[in-house]
């Protein structure tokens, strides 16, 4: 009989399977030989705190910063391909810090991630786009600079989408937005998941935004991947602040509203 190894198995039967991801800046590694897998049509968070490696972490999945390891996608080896081959095989990096171009109008910006597909497919991208986001619908003229926080976030979302992505890397959709907008940014998300089958690897260092989205998580410290949470640990009100206490510190509590 033939033996089967079990790395081979994981990147041909996963979506995303990445083999001793190890990132560095010049001097010494700030993500360690990191290993992890996907299912298609998973969201799965990635937590952590500030400077933990997760950006590193997406940037590398993306082809954005050179790295040492393998990365399988949808069955492919794609460890030699450029981020731009990355993006047309359907990996999508949704920046932090809403990078969108802010001289251009909206509709340019949601061009923008479509440049390279038809004008009919762009044309139904953008309205399946518009009709997740009504708040950017009436703004596509404007500067994308003149939008509020929220609706930066969900034109940098959208534009991503324009693309028509099977894995969406999300770095911390979250940041910098009121709790109410993150409420209604996470409301959208599990929509277009729900409706699109869509993958996603979803950064935060806010475990409860992650938790609205994710049915798994790993958490990241110092570049290495030091926990891993179920579903149980990301929605049971007890998994929860045993592994709040445990990976992400007495920072974050169990909210005292919202709860039943
Ligand atoms: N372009 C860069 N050049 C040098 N160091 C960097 C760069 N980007 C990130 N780092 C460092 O790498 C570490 C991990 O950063 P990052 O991946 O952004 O973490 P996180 O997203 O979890 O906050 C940090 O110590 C950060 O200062
Ligand atoms: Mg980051």
């Amino acid at each position: 009989m033939m033996m089967t190894n079990d790395a081979t198995v994981a990147a041909e039967s996963n979506l995303l399977h990445v083999e001793g991801l190890t990132v560095r800046y010049g001097a010494g590694p700030v993500v360690h030989g990191i290993s992890l897998s996907m299912a298609s049509g998973a969201v799965v968070a990635l937590l952590g705190a500030n400077g933990a490696g997760k950006s590193s972490t997406l940037r590398a999945i993306a082809g954005l910063e050179p790295a040492e390891g393998r990365v399988h996608f949808d069955g492919k080896e794609i460890t030699r391909f450029t981020s731009a081959q990355r993006f047309r095989s359907g990996i999508v990096y949704v920046p932090e810090g809403r990078a969108i171009v802010t001289d251009l109008s909206v509709a340019e910006n949601l061009t923008l991630g479509s440049y390279f597909v038809d004008s009919t497919t762009r044309e139904r991208r953008r309205q399946m786009v518009l009709e997740f986001f009504p708040e950017i619908a009436n703004r596509l003229k404007a500067p994308a600079g003149l939008l509020s926080g929220g609706e930066q976030q969900m034109l940098a979302i959208g534009r991503g989408l324009m693309s028509g992505p099977r894995l969406l890397l999300l770095d911390e959709p979250s940041l910098g937005l009121a709790p109410m907008l993150v409420a209604r940014v996470y409301e959208r998300l599990a929509l277009i998941q729900k409706e699109q089958k869509l993958a996603a690897l979803l950064v935060e260092q806010s475990f409860h935004a992650a938790a609205k989205l994710a049915s798994r998580a790993w958490v990241m410290r110092h570049g290495h991947i030091v926990g891993e949470l179920d579903a149980q640990a990301l929605h049971g009100r007890e998994g929860r602040q045993r592994a709040i206490d445990a990976y992400l510190g007495a920072r974050q509590h169990e909210p005292s509203v919202n709860q039943a």
